[in-house]
């Protein structure tokens, strides 16, 4: 399990859990972290991440030249970062050029709504694929069969790219995706407090509670 997050707080209030894998970051992530640069929110992640713990960074840029130039920037930041790299033709030119200059590093294609766009991130070479449930939902696509496609599909190849289901809203889209053969999920930190303050257990929890307590309620 991935956390969905560029907040330094929400890593380390949920490292003690020993549940990730890693982090992963998106513009939209980094630009709620008001006031610091990539960089620094890069840095101080990585400096509270273990060494087997990934962060994901996503590159930008709206021309090939400039998705590179991004790319080799994050990569600079540091040795532990694996890149972000939208699953468009653009992006696609980029993974190629990477790839082929540095067959080591480690690419997630994200912004993925469709089999396809992770049949040709498959084929380029891609570690990671990131579908994005919830913005599927949004527009009336069953990312569950999306997801369970592309499980197949990858079985079917043989090919050793790893499903990273992204986008959650609720915790019910998190366990479909996995069930429907995702690898990996990347969730965002009050789905899992909402998993860890179930209304239900609560009571029966307090119940117990008192009971071991002698108390009448
Ligand atoms: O990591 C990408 C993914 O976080 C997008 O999620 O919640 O903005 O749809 P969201």
């Amino acid at each position: 399990m991935f956390l969905d997050t560029a907040n330094v707080k929400e890593i380390e209030a949920m490292q003690v859990f020993h549940w990730l894998t890693g982090v992963t970051t998106n513009p939209t992530l980094l630009a709620k972290e008001i006031g610091k640069s990539r960089a620094v929110i890069s840095r101080e992640i990585l400096s509270i991440l273990h060494d087997e713990q990934r962060l994901f960074v996503q590159a930008t840029g709206e021309t090939q030249e400039a998705l590179y130039d991004d790319a080799q920037a994050i990569l600079s930041l540091d040795t532990r970062i694996a890149l972000k790299i939208p699953a468009d033709e653009i992006g696609f030119r980029v993974i190629t050029q990477l790839k082929q200059e540095r067959p080591d590093i480690e690419i997630l294609a994200t912004a993925i709504f469709s089999v396809e766009q992770s049949y040709l991130a498959a084929l380029a070479g891609c570690e990671w694929v990131a579908p994005y449930v919830n913005r599927m939902a949004n527009q009336g696509l069953d990312a569950k069969q999306v997801v369970a496609s592309t499980a197949e599909l990858f079985k079917q190849l043989e090919a050793p790219t790893k499903i990273l289901g992204a986008s959650f809203k609720n915790t019910a889209q998190v366990i479909d995706t996995l069930l429907a053969g995702a690898t990996d999920v990347t969730i965002p930190s009050n789905l899992i407090q909402v998993i860890m303050h179930n209304k239900l257990a609560a009571d029966s929890i307090h119940v117990f509670n008192q009971d071991a307590k002698g108390e009448k309620i």
